[in-house]
């Protein structure tokens, strides 16, 4: 059970306040804007076995956005979309993405081996608010539970099984380097992420909820391509100051040496679409993790040359 779900965000800040890429709020904004964003995405990142700590209080974290945008375009902010919400199994999905590789000009496009961008098996996968998942009720043929240190049980703790294997070499890794991580949130049904997106929705309106919750379909979280870490003591467990954590810290630091990036990078919520997570953690291979952190990119929309994708089409 989430326990931390209560700690959800009491800011008064509107979603069309919020500041936009590339601005230098304040600090004051700057905190407001963290509450609200992390404790939005704590209810929205928990499931039903999810994180079992306490909540914590609240800070900014200690980062900031590496890179302006490249080549993805932000328009309007997260929760400004106006669509309904997918209704679990009977609404239909907008029409699946095409593009199935990186642009040509897009700077994944200089690596030897290429993959599909929307292929739900490919470590390239890009699903976001353009670019749900197709089939929407996806699930992964290779889901297994890594040996990592488990913060849950059941689907949870799996994962695809190119990923496991990465997150029990980059979870060793973080061992030997005294830092402590463990798997918070993984593999997350269709089914589950009807029942986490609803359960945000009625907390808190659909406009919040989509600011850190993907609708089904649309999440991550279904393919085994991600999963959200924690630091075994629960300190800011889904929470911005989880950001100042040695297991985030040191997950950002060194993550695309197994191949993971930092899926919802501080600030650059208008291009993913959710505001910063520096628990949730996305695996796209090492040689193109390495490539990203090389170049200072940020996000896999600017890294493969696609839209930016801030709210639902
Ligand atoms: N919190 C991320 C965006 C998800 O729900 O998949
Ligand atoms: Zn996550």
């Amino acid at each position: 059970m989430c326990h931390n779900c209560a700690a959800t965000a009491e800011s008064g800040l509107a979603a069309g306040t919020l500041p936009t890429a590339g601005t230098v709020p304040s600090r004051r904004s700057v905190a407001k804007l963290l509450a609200l964003g992390a404790g939005l995405t704590a209810l929205a990142a928990c499931t039903p076995d999810g994180g079992t700590q306490p909540p914590s209080s609240s800070s900014p974290p200690g980062t900031s956005a590496s890179v302006s945008p490249v080549s993805a375009t932000p328009s309007a902010g997260p929760g400004t979309s106006t669509a309904p919400a997918t209704e679990p199994g009977t609404a239909a999905a907008p029409a699946p993405a095409t593009t199935s590789a990186p642009t040509p000009t897009s700077p994944a496009a200089g690596l030897a081996k290429q993959h599909s961008l929307t292929d739900p098996a490919s470590p390239w996968l890009v699903v976001n608010k353009h670019r749900p998942l197709s089939p929407a009720d996806y699930v992964p043929a290779d889901l297994v539970q890594p040996n990592i240190a488990l913060a849950v049980s059941g689907e949870a703790a799996q994962l695809n099984s190119t990923t496991a294997a990465a997150a029990e070499q980059m979870f060793a890794a973080a061992a030997r380097d005294g830092v402590t991580v463990t798997l918070a949130s993984g593999y997350r049904s269709y089914g589950t992420q009807v029942a986490t997106y609803n359960s945000y929705v009625a907390s808190r309106g659909q406009a919040e909820a989509d600011t850190a919750s993907a609708r089904p379909g649309f999440s991550e979280h279904q393919t085994g391509w991600s999963f959200d870490i924690g630091d075994g003591g629960g300190a800011c467990s889904f929470q911005p100051c989880f950001a100042d954590q040695p297991a985030a810290v040191w997950a950002k630091a060194n993550g695309h040496r197994f191949g993971f990036v930092v899926r919802y990078p501080w600030m650059l919520h208008e291009i993913t679409g959710y505001y910063y997570e520096s628990w949730h953690l996305r695996f796209i291979g090492v040689e193109a993790a390495t490539d990203m952190a090389n170049r200072g990119i940020a996000t896999l929309e600017e890294y493969f040359g696609l839209e930016a994708a801030p709210g639902y089409l």
